[in-house]
C-alpha cells in the first residue's frame, strides 16, 4: 500500500481528520533556507525549483514520515548573483538560524556563498550547481544532489557520436560564469577523449544578446556539431540566431539548456537540440510517477530543476530520519552520509564519497515543441 493510502487507513481507523500536515505542539519545526534565483538570468530555474521544494516539503509533512519533526522553508531570492547569494546565506545562518540550506541556483553564486555556510557549519544541499569543481570541494558541509557536467556530458556525447558520427566540433561558451566555463572544460575534454577535432571555440558573456559574429565564425569552419555551454537565457538567443543564419548543424547544450524556457523563447529553432539531463521524465519508477502525479495536481509542469529541488528536500528528510529524527545541523550532515539508494524522481539516489550525487543520467532532445527522452 502506498504511504498516502496507508495514512488514509490509519486516519479512518482512528477517526482522525487527515490534518497531519500541521505541526503539533510537540513537533520540532526544522527550518530550511532555500536560496533560489527568483530574479536575474537564472530566474527561469528558480521558479521551477521553488515549486519542487514546496511540493516535497508539503508531502514530507503530510506523510508523517518524520516522527515529531515538521519541515518549514524560508525562500529567499539569490538574484542570480554572488553578492545577493552571500547576503541571503548570512541571513539564513545568523538570523533565521536554519538547520540546512538548499541552493543557491547557480554554481557561480555557490562558489561565493557556500564557504560561509561551511565556515558556520551549516549543511548545504546543492540542487542545481553542476560545475564539477568549486562546490562540494569547499568542505564537508557542502553536499550536492545535481549531477555535474562531468557526470552527464561525456556519456551524452558518446551516445550522440554513435548516432551522428561527428568528427569535427565547434564550441561556444560563456566566459563570465563558473558553470558555463566548467561546462566548456568538460566538453573540450570529452571531445578530445572521443577523438573529435575541435575546429574552433568562441565565447560570449551573460549580458550579450547578439551572437552573430561568433556563430558566423564557427559556421565558416563547417563543423559536424556545435556544443554550447550557456544558461537558458543566452541559450535561446544562440539557438535562434544559429538557425537564422541558415546553420542547421546539430546543437548539443550543457545543463543550462534543461529549461522549458529554451523552447518557449527559441520556438521552432529549438527543435532537434540535444541536452544531457539528470532527470528521466518518462521513468516508470514509482517515485517518479508519484512526483509527476503530485505536480499535475499542483498545476506545475515540472522540469529537471523542479525534480532536483524536490529531491533535495527528500534527501534532507531522509538525513533527519537516518539520524533518528534528530534535526540539528550536525545531525543532518551526519545523516547525509547514510542516504543510500533513496527512491526519488531522479532514480535511486546516493551520495558519492566526495558528497556529489550519484544516479543515472539521461539524454533528451527537443521534439514537437517538448523535451523528449532520446530512447
Ligand atoms: N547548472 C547551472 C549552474 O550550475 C544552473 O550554474
Amino acid at each position: 500500500m502506498s504511504l498516502p493510502a496507508r495514512l488514509a487507513v490509519v486516519a479512518l481507523a482512528l477517526s482522525l481528520p487527515l490534518s497531519a500536515g500541521r505541526a503539533r505542539a510537540a513537533d520540532t519545526v526544522v527550518k530550511i533556507g532555500a536560496a533560489l534565483s527568483l530574479t536575474g538570468p537564472a530566474a527561469v530555474y528558480g521558479a521551477s525549483q521553488k515549486a519542487g521544494v514546496q511540493a516535497a516539503l508539503d508531502e514530507v509533512n503530510k506523510s508523517g514520515h518524520l516522527k515529531g519533526v515538521k519541515l518549514a522553508v524560508v525562500f529567499e531570492d539569490d538574484g542570480s548573483t554572488k553578492e545577493q547569494g552571500i547576503a541571503v546565506f548570512q541571513r539564513f545562518i545568523n538570523k533565521d538560524k536554519v538547520a540546512a540550506i538548499i541552493g543557491p541556483t547557480l554554481s557561480n553564486t555557490a562558489t561565493a556563498a557556500d564557504p560561509l555556510a561551511h565556515a558556520a557549519k551549516v549543511p548545504v544541499v546543492a540542487v542545481s550547481n553542476t560545475a564539477p569543481k568549486g562546490i562540494t570541494d569547499i568542505g564537508d558541509y557542502i553536499w550536492r544532489v545535481s549531477l555535474t557536467e562531468g557526470q552527464v556530458i561525456p556519456g551524452a556525447l558518446k551516445r550522440l557520436q554513435n548516432k551522428l558520427h561527428f568528427k569535427k566540433a565547434a564550441v561556444l561558451y560563456g566566459n563570465d560564469d563558473a558553470f558555463t566555463q566548467a561546462g566548456f572544460a568538460v566538453m573540450k575534454a570529452a571531445l578530445e577523449a572521443s577523438g573529435t577535432a575541435i575546429a574552433g571555440t568562441q565565447t560570449f558573456a551573460k549580458p550579450d544578446r547578439d551572437y552573430n559574429a561568433q556563430l558566423t565564425a564557427l559556421k565558416a569552419l563547417a563543423p559536424d556539431i556545435l556544443l554550447v555551454s550557456a544558461l537558458a537565457d543566452n541559450a535561446a538567443g544562440i539557438v535562434t540566431q544559429a538557425r537564422q543564419l541558415g546553420w542547421n548543424v546539430p546543437i548539443v547544450g550543457g545543463n543550462g539548456f534543461n529549461s522549458p524556457a529554451l523552447i518557449k523563447n527559441a520556438g521552432p529553432a529549438a527543435e532537434g537540440v540535444y541536452v544531457g539531463t539528470a532527470w528521466n521524465k518518462v521513468s516508470a519508477e514509482a517515485a517518479n510517477q508519484a512526483f509527476l502525479k503530485l505536480m499535475r495536481e499542483r498545476n506545475v509542469d515540472p522540469d529537471q530543476f523542479c525534480a532536483q529541488a524536490y529531491t533535495g528536500v527528500l534527501v534532507i528528510a531522509e538525513a533527519i530520519k537516518q539520524s533518528g529524527n534528530k534535526s540539528g545541523r550536525d545531525d543532518i550532515r551526519a545523516g547525509f552520509a547514510k542516504v543510500k539508494a533513496l527512491a526519488t524522481p531522479l532514480g535511486r539516489f546516493s551520495f558519492l564519497p566526495n558528497r556529489d550525487g550519484d544516479h543515472e543520467p539521461a539524454l533528451q532532445w527537443v521534439k514537437d515543441g517538448k523535451f523528449q527522452i532520446v530512447p
